[in-house]
């Protein structure tokens, strides 16, 4: 009887996590998705400590590790995810895969231990080779994404070893050889170790040298990798909760790793063997030569954008630095109540992260309708009278077109300078991500606004009220 509620639990949570996923997909009930998921995680935990015990009394007895575990990890990951800033959600998210895949590779090490004294009848030891998989997946995972941390947290510095690559590819083949030695061979708990050894270093490696602009590619790709060891975990202990948790994890970090390289027009090998950070730096034309900027006041900006009919604004990572999405709202309301025609053109990779602007602009309630993706808005910009461009430098810069040399060229970018008017927020003439250069600043329509996004956004909604 308890081994069946504990199943249907299993059931519910798996439901309650493709849910949770579906609903994570808009903003408008991504909050509530994140809660039902986490409801059904919940679920899974309480069934299974309440309900295993009776069906395999051998397997659960230290509850008060248990739930110490449980005390601690809630408290670290309440803390860690109230104090954390919005631009500082990438490396915690990798912290958390991090977690992740070092639980799926120690699943893998005490089912390992346990594993050693049982007597396995057929040829065919798919319990093995799921724990040998599981190590290696959640060893590289955890690696991984702990460099990516150390990275993302200024910690760490790109660094290109020499022979990197090659030597990434002697311990990949160095692990499948150890896998198969075993898998076909006796049993070695010295070679277990060893695997588990060779899979930390190649995880450490393997994110090193990529460059940090690349690093959100990265952290979905570990995801993934994370999402495949807890689906392994859940294969080796039938728990349907775990297997499909894992799958859901896996998949989604595939898809959202395929979507990204997608956005910047790059292929996954060249974001993970191509140093993008330091290419960025050297490539591409200088367009600053002898050409100047024009710089426009406040009072012209408000005056400019009180008789526009239609504005676009382009948000970017600068608005997330300046947390300027409040007031940016504020002055789009007060543009709308002018009768101006307010809209906001979303690039996919602006920011920092998947869906930044989408999150940042919704957490300042901004009507979703108003949040145009690249392709919708692209067509619309040539007919629009004053495209602002919040922060935002990469997304908008058209070397991504006109200059091959350029380390973004091919990325589909926002063609903001097909508007009439391009006005730059931005602080100084500081480069984005990538480290290059943008032509746009010294064109003739474009005017530049200096000062801290927010700071100018306030004075600027000031000003608007009284035009
Ligand atoms: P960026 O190109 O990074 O430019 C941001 C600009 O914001 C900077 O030039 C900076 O200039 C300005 N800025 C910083 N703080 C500011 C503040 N307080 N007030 C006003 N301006 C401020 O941003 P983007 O256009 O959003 O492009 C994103 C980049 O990240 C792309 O290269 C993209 O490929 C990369 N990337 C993104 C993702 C995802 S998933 N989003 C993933 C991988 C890579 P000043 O210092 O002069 O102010």
């Amino acid at each position: 009887m308890s081994l069946n509620i504990l199943e249907i639990s299993y059931l519910i949570a798996s439901l309650t996590f493709v849910v949770g996923l579906k609903m994570l997909s808009h903003p408008d009930t991504a909050r509530k998705g994140n809660l039902i998921a986490a409801a059904g995680m919940l679920i899974a935990i309480l069934a299974t400590l309440v309900l295993y015990q009776s069906y395999d009394a051998n397997k659960l007895f230290n509850y008060g590790l248990i739930f110490f575990g449980l005390l601690v990890g809630s408290i670290i990951g309440t803390i860690m995810a109230q104090k954390v800033k919005m631009t500082a959600m990438p490396q915690m998210v990798s912290f958390f895969n991090g977690m992740g895949g070092a639980c799926a590779a120690l699943i893998a090490i005490i089912e390992f231990q346990n594993h050693q004294h049982v007597t396995v009848t057929s040829a065919f030891d798919g319990a093995l080779l799921v724990m040998l998989l599981g190590l290696v997946i959640g060893s590289v995972s955890f690696a991984g994404s702990m460099i990516a941390y150390g990275k993302l947290e200024g910690k760490i510095k790109d660094k290109v070893l020499p022979f990197n690559q090659a030597v990434n590819m002697i311990l990949l083949f160095g692990m499948i050889a150890l896998i198969l030695i075993q898998f076909f061979g006796e049993i070695n708990p010295m070679l277990f170790y060893v695997l588990l050894g060779v899979a930390l270093i190649y995880g450490i490696l393997f994110v090193m040298p990529i460059g940090g602009a690349d690093m959100p590619v990265v952290i979905s790709l570990l995801n993934s990798f994370t999402g495949i060891a807890a689906a392994l975990g859940g294969f080796l202990y039938s728990n349907k909760a775990m297997l499909t948790g894992g799958i859901l994890v896996g998949s989604a970090g595939t898809i959202l790793t395929i979507l990204m390289c997608k956005a910047m027009n790059r292929s996954l090998t060249n974001v993970l063997l191509g140093a993008f950070g330091a290419a960025g730096a050297a490539g591409g034309k200088s367009a600053s030569g002898d050409q100047t900027v024009r710089e426009i006041s406040i009072n012209d900006t408000a005056v400019l954008l009180s008789y526009s009919q239609k504005v676009v604004i382009v948000p970017g990572y600068g608005l997330a630095v300046a947390q300027a999405q409040h007031i940016c709202h504020e002055l789009e309301q007060l543009l709308e109540e002018k009768g101006v025609e307010v809209n906001y053109a979303i690039h996919p990779v602006a920011g920092r992260m998947p869906g930044h602007m989408n999150v940042l602009l919704a957490e300042a309630d901004v009507p979703y309708e108003r949040l145009q993706e690249m392709e919708e808005i692209n067509p619309k910009l040539a007919s629009t009278d004053v495209v602002v461009v919040i922060g935002a430098n990469d997304v908008v810069n058209p070397a991504a077109k006109n200059d091959p040399s350029s380390p973004i060229f091919g990325m589909p970018i926002l063609e903001v300078d097909q508007a009439k008017n391009v006005i730059i927020l931005k602080r100084g003439m500081s480069a984005g991500y990538a480290g290059i250069e943008n032509e746009l600043f010294f064109y003739p329509k474009t005017r530049m606004l200096f000062g801290d996004a927010k700071d100018s956004l306030q004075k600027l909604a000031t000003e608007v009220k009284e035009v």
